[in-house]
């Protein structure tokens, strides 16, 4: 990847699934350029705090692969009741109060979807913001909890 940047053929160099800090440690002392992003799974059930707080002594970005919990599993987030109060407070749905959170909490969020209504649903989130109460309890959610197995 890094003779691929030199010869200009791209411009930055991700990484996806490192979930230990010291792995990603091996790979940046290996290595020149400096990971863009990790592209790890992250959502209110599983935030993946230390490795954000890690990697950005490199400047390194977490990406969220399945923000909303992934394809199957959606509902167990989005009936959370404490995701679900906070929807109702705002009279948004759950999806936009999850990736409301990945962005104030430093996250980039990459929501699939094959619906139209959830993909203009999931752009109008930048009309409201959650108070520092409700994002603490939404970090209180976090169970370490992964949905995939990879
Ligand atoms: N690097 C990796 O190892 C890795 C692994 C997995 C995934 N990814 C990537 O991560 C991205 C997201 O993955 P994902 O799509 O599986 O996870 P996701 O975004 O967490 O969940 C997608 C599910 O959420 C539903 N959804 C989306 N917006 C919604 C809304 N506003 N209301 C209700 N339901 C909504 C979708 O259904 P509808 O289609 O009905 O909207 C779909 O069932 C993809 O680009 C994927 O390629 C990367």
């Amino acid at each position: 990847m890094e003779r691929a940047a030199a010869a200009g053929k791209l411009r930055s160099i991700g990484l996806s699934n490192f979930y230990e800090p010291a792995d990603f440690d091996r790979l940046v002392n290996a290595t020149t350029i400096k990971p863009a992003i990790l592209q790890n799974e992250t959502h209110p059930y599983h935030q993946s705090k230390e490795m954000q707080q890690h990697i950005d002594q490199y400047g390194t970005v977490l990406e969220s692969w399945f923000p909303l919990g992934g394809r199957g599993n959606t509902q167990k987030l989005f009936n959370d009741s404490t995701i679900s109060s906070i929807a109702a407070a705002h009279g948004k749905s759950s999806a936009q109060i999850i990736l409301r959170w990945h962005l104030q909490a430093g996250n980039i969020a990459i929501p699939g979807s094959s619906n139209e209504t959830h993909i203009q649903e999931n752009f109008e989130i930048f009309d409201f913001s959650l108070t520092d109460e409700e994002m603490q309890q939404l970090t209180d959610l976090d169970k370490n909890q992964r949905f995939a197995d990879y």
